[in-house]
C-alpha cells in the first residue's frame, strides 16, 4: 500500500514535469518564431537611410524605400523566413533578387521589374543600417 502511494505520487510528479517541459518547449518555439520574424519587421527605414544612398539613387525617397520594404516583407518571406538585408553583399543581392523574383513569379506572386528594383534598393540600403 505504501509502495503504491509512492509510485502514484511519483507518476504525478513525472506528469507535472512533462507538462512543464512541454510548456517550455512551446515558449521556446514561439520565441523562435516571433523572434525570427521580428528581426526584419523591426527594420523601419528612416530619412537617415535615404540620405545614405542619395548619391547612388538620385531622387530616391522614403516612400520608395518603404515600398521596397513592403514588397520584401510580403513577397520574400513567402517560402522561407525573410533574409536579413545585412546577410548578403550588394553584389550578391544583385544576383539573388532577380533569381528569387523568378521563383516568386513561378508561384504567380508576380514581381515586375519595378518591384524588383524596389526590393533590391531596399535590401542594399538597409544592409548598411546599424539596426
Ligand atoms: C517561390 C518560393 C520563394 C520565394 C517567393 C522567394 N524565395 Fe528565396 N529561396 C527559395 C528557395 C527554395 C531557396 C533555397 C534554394 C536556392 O538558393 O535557390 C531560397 C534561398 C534564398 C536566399 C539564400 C540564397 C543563398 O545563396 O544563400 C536568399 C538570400 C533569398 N532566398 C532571398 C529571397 C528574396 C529577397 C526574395 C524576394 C524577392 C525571395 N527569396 C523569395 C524560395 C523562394
Amino acid at each position: 500500500m505504501k509502495y503504491k502511494m509512492k509510485s502514484l505520487k511519483d507518476s504525478v510528479k513525472g506528469y507535472i514535469n512533462s507538462v512543464n517541459f512541454f510548456r517550455w518547449g512551446v515558449f521556446v518555439a514561439l520565441f523562435t518564431i516571433t523572434g525570427g520574424c521580428y528581426s526584419v519587421k523591426s527594420i523601419t527605414p528612416t530619412e537617415n537611410d535615404v540620405a545614405r544612398v542619395k548619391d547612388k539613387y538620385p531622387g530616391y525617397s522614403l516612400t520608395d524605400l518603404n515600398r521596397g520594404k513592403d514588397l520584401f516583407v510580403n513577397y520574400c518571406g513567402n517560402c522561407h523566413k525573410h533574409k536579413n538585408p545585412a546577410s548578403k553583399t550588394e553584389e550578391e543581392w544583385t544576383v539573388i533578387v532577380p533569381k528569387m523574383s523568378a521563383k516568386a513569379n513561378k508561384k504567380s506572386l508576380v514581381l515586375d521589374e519595378n518591384a524588383q528594383q524596389d526590393i533590391l534598393r531596399f535590401v542594399i540600403t538597409m544592409r548598411d543600417a546599424s539596426r
